[in-house]
């Protein structure tokens, strides 16, 4: 990843702005490299601003130009996650509950297609429905499968669409005994996609490090409101079963 290979050494794999490299530079430097996680820095500056800063540098401190290492959609592609990071550290204090009138992070759009034959974009349900999206492990979540199913049409009366999403890829057989199990669409194409932008939004306020024990997760829920905005999020192994 670009900047696992690029970044990373300075600014810390999760961009917490204490890497290997933090240490001597903020000896040799007196700039240490940036917080890029924690702090508010990507609501401050513009997507114009990042883009600038890494195309030139920051005169004067540690923070060097990848204009001539990087392609122009490299760079474009690292402001892009630099803001999912942070996006993805507000989203620690998601709780399974939705607080009322209180929209505070956009979700990850994505382009999915799945085994039902339906397909699109996050975005097409827009101003039409709640989504609630179950990222599973197969056969771990069969349980919770089956307690969606039985909840299916309840859920679908509160205008809300379930989209299960694989966290590894599975074979045919898999798929046919999950969908003998689902009656909602299971993605199976772009599933690694949204597994990785959702990944980033699995901190919980209890462990806020990434990387943590216990920071792999087998299933988590997702809703998302017809505004396009996370509303609760739903960890099982820290929340207990069933949601
Ligand atoms: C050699 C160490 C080093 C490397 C490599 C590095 N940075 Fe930095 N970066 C810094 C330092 C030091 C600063 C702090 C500059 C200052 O004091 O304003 C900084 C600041 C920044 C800022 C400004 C944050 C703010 O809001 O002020 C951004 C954005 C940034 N780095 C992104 C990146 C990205 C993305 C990469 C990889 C392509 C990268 N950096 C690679 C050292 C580094």
């Amino acid at each position: 990843m670009l900047f696992a290979e690029h970044c990373a050494g300075c600014h810390d794999p999760q961009g917490k702005g204490n890497g290997e490299q933090a240490d001597t530079l903020s000896t040799t430097l007196s700039t240490a490299p940036t917080d890029l996680l924690t702090e508010p820095h990507t609501a401050r500056h513009t997507v114009g601003n990042f883009f600038h800063w890494l195309s030139h540098g920051i005169p004067g401190t540690g923070m060097p130009g990848f204009a001539a290492t990087l392609s122009e959609e490299e760079r474009w592609d690292l402001v892009n996650y630099l803001h999912a990071l942070s996006r993805g550290f507000d989203a620690r204090l998601l709780g399974s509950m939705i607080v009322p009138e209180n929209p505070a992070v956009a979700s990850p759009v994505f382009a999915y297609s799945a085994q039902d034959g339906s397909g699109g974009n996050l975005k097409d349900f827009r101003l039409q429905k709640n989504v609630l999206l179950v990222l599973f492990s197969w056969p771990q979540s069969q349980q919770r499968l089956n307690q969606l199913k039985a909840a299916y049409d309840e859920i679908r009366a509160l205008n809300t669409e379930i989209l299960a999403v694989p966290i590894r890829s599975l074979d045919e057989q898999e798929l046919l005994k999950i969908t003998d199990t689902a009656p909602f669409p299971v993605v199976t194409e772009g599933w690694s996609e949204i597994k990785n932008s959702y990944w980033l939004y699995r901190r919980v306020r209890t462990v806020p490090d990434l990387m943590g024990k216990g920071m792999f997760l087998g299933h988590m829920e997702f809703i998302t409101d017809r505004f396009g905005y996370l509303r609760a999020r739903w960890v099982a192994q820290f929340e207990g079963y069933g949601w």
